[in-house]
């Protein structure tokens, strides 16, 4: 009896120590692989939220100094790898090309829409200087980075973060000089809405800047999607460019510049996505597909109709 009491004991000893032992090598396992695995790594990521709030794609090896942006590559790189610096000016650039489309005066109200983690709204603070500008992100992890990574930087009546919707603005009719928005319009799920809500917020003769990617016809969405993960799931909206004109001019919107500033962005990109860990992974499709023309990067600038319009001098 005290034999068999024993042995029984000694099962239970081997069965909780081989349970022990399994859940030891699951956590090791989570840690060296698994979790890897879930991070941003080329992989198939679920929803915009996810992408930005936990896993902080600013981090990911494709973007350098807090922005996260594809860049302007302003001069044609040579056969040297692209250093860090060089890719950090890069995401710079693309600001300020956008800002220079748009004649910041001291007095305007600017509003910024998906900032991200804000070092974009401090640049265009300090190179432009008006009056204030908010910046809003839907993600609150963002807008949580944003106000930790620029605190130093900013001054509180200058620059206001906070987190909003581009599809649902919660400012009152007409309270901005200039919208801008670098990289997030891919990301909404109507842009019709965000455009008729910066219609909306912006003063009479107020300015709006988009630069985005979309496609360069109806049929180059569908053949994109086969390639591109982010496209695949729903993350990234890659819609026909002249559908998204034709929306600005039922807003309202006057004076639609429509440039395509895919020869400044998608090679660059490119070659820095090659020189790193994602050489291999889907984000080099993008240049795929702007090689065979599905896809292009563009700027867009209109303007909001002023109150008097002169159609006729009697
Ligand atoms: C690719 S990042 C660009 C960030 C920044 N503009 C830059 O160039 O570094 C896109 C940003 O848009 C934000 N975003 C996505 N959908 C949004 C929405 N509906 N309203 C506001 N922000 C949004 C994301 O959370 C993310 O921070």
């Amino acid at each position: 009896m005290n034999e068999l009491f024993k042995s029984i004991k000694s099962l239970n000893v081997l069965k909780i120590s081989s349970i022990i032992f399994f859940i030891v090598s699951l956590v090791i396992f989570w840690h060296l692989s698994l979790k890897k695995f879930f991070k941003f790594e080329g992989r198939i990521e679920r929803s915009v939220e996810k992408m930005y709030d936990k896993d902080d794609l600013s981090s990911c090896c494709l973007f350098k100094g807090n922005y996260i942006n594809f860049g302007y590559w302003k001069d044609e790189l040579d056969e040297t790898p692209i250093s860090l610096e060089q890719r950090i000016e890069s995401q710079k650039n693309l600001y300020h090309l956008v800002l220079n489309n748009l004649n910041i005066s001291h007095n305007d109200n600017v509003l910024e829409v998906g900032c991200g983690l804000g070092v974009g709204t401090v640049l265009v603070s300090n190179d432009y200087k008006p009056k204030k500008i908010m910046a809003i992100d839907i993600s609150k992890a963002q807008i949580n980075r944003a106000k930790k990574i620029n605190y130093k930087n900013i001054d509180n009546d200058k620059i206001l973060f906070e987190v909003g919707n581009a599809e649902n603005l919660s400012f009152q009719n007409s309270s901005f000089d200039i919208i801008f928005s670098i990289e997030a319009a891919q990301h909404f799920h109507s842009i019709d809405k965000f455009i008729d809500e910066s219609y909306r917020v912006l003063n009479p003769s107020g300015k709006i800047a988009v630069a985005s990617f979309f496609g360069t016809s109806k049929k180059s969405v569908s053949k994109l999607s086969n390639r591109i993960q982010t496209i695949k799931t729903g993350i990234d909206h890659v819609r026909p460019i002249d559908e998204i004109q034709r929306k600005f001019k039922k807003a309202g919107f006057v004076n639609i510049k429509i440039s395509n500033i895919g020869k400044n962005v998608w090679s660059g990109f490119d070659r820095w996505a090659a020189q790193g860990e994602l050489k291999n992974s889907w984000t080099r499709n993008w240049y795929y597909g702007y090689k065979h023309n599905l896809v292009d990067y563009y700027l867009i600038t209109a303007e909001k109709k002023p109150t008097t319009y002169l159609t006729s001098i009697k």
